[in-house]
């Protein structure tokens, strides 16, 4: 294939909406919080879903949790004000780290796809995600790293 077919073939694969809502969704600033660690988990006050646009308060669809003491990042998504999910982000095929597209998670080593709630949504990977509990306070939520 010629350098010529070749971006012929890309961008129709592109324009025809392969890539578009990947590309899309992963435009999306990504916010990384650390949280204050515990003995029940990870505290993350509620305030890191929210952010301030033109005088609007606008709140994210998720946050990722990094952590010197993680060996993994953990992906929290916001359904609502009480309904949250914890997602580790390690690949359930060979463990590469996931990277978060708005309200999915994609293996960069192999393509797999997972949901906000850490179901296999596109292999190799068959498993699901290892997802953790939440207790959802008034002001925080607390991921609760003690089991899962
Ligand atoms: S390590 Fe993620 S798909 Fe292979």
């Amino acid at each position: 294939m010629n350098r010529r077919t070749f971006i012929k073939q890309t961008c129709i694969t592109c324009v025809s909406g392969g890539l578009i809502p990947f590309l899309t969704t992963s435009c999306q600033a990504t916010h990384y919080v650390s949280g204050v660690m515990d003995a029940t988990g990870i505290i993350v006050p509620k305030s890191e879903f929210t952010y301030l646009k033109k005088e609007q308060t606008l709140t994210r669809q998720y946050i990722i949790i990094q952590n010197d003491k993680l060996e993994f990042p953990i992906y929290v998504y916001r359904f609502s004000d009480t309904e949250y999910s914890a997602l580790w982000m390690k690949c359930t095929h060979q463990g590469a780290e996931l990277q978060a597209a708005g309200d999915a998670l994609h293996c960069p080593s192999h393509g797999s796809e997972f949901t906000n709630k850490g179901a296999v949504s596109n292999g190799p990977a068959e498993k699901n995600l290892r997802s953790f509990s939440i207790i959802v306070q008034t002001e925080t939520i607390t991921i609760d790293l003690r089991q899962s």
